[in-house]
């Protein structure tokens, strides 16, 4: 039989080509191929028809089985994200930058499920056992019966494994470990592809839950993501800005409870704290009323986070000015300008335009661009909004007000955290007892005129 070829894989987007190219075709990322040899040469890549494999069991949808069981860790913030706590049997990919936090989180969550009666098992390829234990001190949390080991050779932690059957795994980091039966180099896409493969399988196997935590890439993948992101059930994005102490745990995929929900936290000095009410923290940075802020009412995954959104337009010296955004979408913004320009006759042009979501949250809701356009609109304008009074809708490119999800839940939250009034596209249905002053518009220009009438 002829010797099975090696392949050539973008480490990118997974994609395998014949030969190596500077560019993969698939994607377009640039100098993302490697070689990789087969994941399994000799009998297995036979075709798999030529022997008759054993039966399988079928079942209905009908039968009626009881929902997996959850372990409850005590960070709310976390079970929440989980989607009620941690299910056995399951695999979960927490991916974010270098230093953002991910080792701090998981080693709380640890001693937190130790303490809840779990057996876990801490396995770091980055750092020495005798770091891990520094830092478990400096989070008060030395006396929490969790077991460590530094190893990246997948063969002896399997093999671990299979003697401690331990409740939950946390490997730190699945691009450290090292499969000794393929051969590639360490954090490869085969490697990568090949431990996740072992962790998951022994996940499933033993019915322990898997925390594997990856390093997310310059350009905001998780190297080697695709594969490793479709053979976990539960993706988490830990995300925040440097030099902000919010860090925002976000469900990507979840098969065990909803994607898009997140879990808030603040860095400190003695480690991650949870922040039970989101928008009060990221709001209590806000002063008296100033021209350029916006609050907007937001929703991420099932619950209301409000916002402020802040906007600096100045004159520019510079023959094409400056668009600069931080915590949105720059594409965002430049359509929000165009309908303002287009639609409501209010050039931008010569100016610089600076937006920002305070507190170093991200904000990717549609229902954002009224709140980012009345920002815009009150730094252009010099004119400040009031200061009780929250935003949100949908910017249509015809200048039209769109409706947005969850109206009564956003009003609600504002309502809790002292605002009276709100600005919502028309033709929004909800009921909240009239305790809001909800101002209605059908479009941009009728906002433009109602708010900023002076102007
Ligand atoms: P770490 O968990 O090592 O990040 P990751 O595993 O994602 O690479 O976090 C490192 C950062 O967190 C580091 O810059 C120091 C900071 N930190 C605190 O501010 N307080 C703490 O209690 C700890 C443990 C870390
Ligand atoms: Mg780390």
């Amino acid at each position: 039989m002829a010797k099975a070829a090696s392949s050539f894989i973008c480490a990118s987007c997974g994609a395998s080509h014949k030969k190596w190219t500077g560019r993969c075709d698939a994607c377009g990322a640039w100098n993302s191929i490697s070689e990789e040899a087969p994941l399994s040469a000799g009998p297995a890549s036979r075709s798999l028809g030529s022997a008759k494999g054993r039966r399988i069991e079928l079942s209905t949808l009908a039968s009626r089985e009881t929902p997996p069981p959850r372990a409850v860790s005590g960070l709310a913030e976390l079970d929440r994200v989980l989607g009620g706590g941690l299910v056995a049997a399951s695999a979960i990919l927490v991916g974010g930058d270098p230093g953002i936090g991910k080792s701090t989180l998981l080693l709380q969550a640890a001693a937190s499920f130790a303490c809840a009666g779990l057996s876990c098992l801490y396995v770091s390829g980055e750092e020495a056992a005798a770091q891990i234990r520094m830092r478990a001190e400096r989070l008060r949390l030395a006396d929490a019966p969790v077991q460590l080991a530094a190893e990246t050779n997948l063969r002896d932690i399997l093999t671990a494994l299979d003697t401690l059957r331990p409740d939950l795994v946390i490997i730190d980091s699945i691009q450290t470990m090292w499969a000794d039966n393929v051969e590639s180099a360490p954090g490869s896409v085969s490697q990568v592809r090949a431990a996740c493969h072992e962790l998951v399988s022994f996940a499933k196997k033993r019915g322990a839950s898997v925390i594997l935590v990856g390093h997310v890439t310059k350009d905001g993948q998780i190297a080697g993501p695709r594969v490793v992101e479709h053979m976990v059930d539960t993706v988490l994005y830990f995300e925040g800005e440097r030099g902000h102490q919010f860090r925002i745990l976000r469900a990507v995929k979840n098969r065990f409870g909803p994607a898009d929900e997140i879990g808030v936290f603040e860095m400190t000095g003695g480690g991650l704290a949870e922040v039970a009410n989101p928008s009060a923290l990221f709001l209590s940075e806000r002063g008296q009323a100033s021209p350029g802020s916006a609050v907007f009412a937001g929703i991420e995954g099932t619950r209301p986070v409000l916002t402020e959104i802040q906007a600096l337009v100045a004159a520019s010296p510079l023959g094409t000015p400056r668009r600069t955004v931080v915590g949105l979408d720059a594409g965002r913004l430049s359509t929000i300008l165009a309908v303002l320009e287009a639609r409501c006759g209010i050039p931008f042009a010569g100016m610089d335009v600076f937006l920002n979501v305070a507190g170093g949250m991200r904000v990717s809701e549609p229902a954002a661009d009224l709140a980012v356009a009345a920002a815009l609109l009150s730094a252009r304008e010099d004119i400040a909004l009031p200061p009780d009074m929250v935003v949100f809708g949908e910017i249509s490119l015809s200048g039209a007000l769109r409706p947005v999800g969850q109206t009564e839940n956003r009003l609600k939250e504002a309502q809790k955290l002292g605002f009276s009034q709100a600005v919502a596209p028309e033709r929004s249905k909800f009921d909240d007892g009239g305790k809001m002053r909800v101002r209605k518009m059908p479009d941009l220009t009728t906002f433009v005129g109602e708010m900023f009438a002076a102007g």
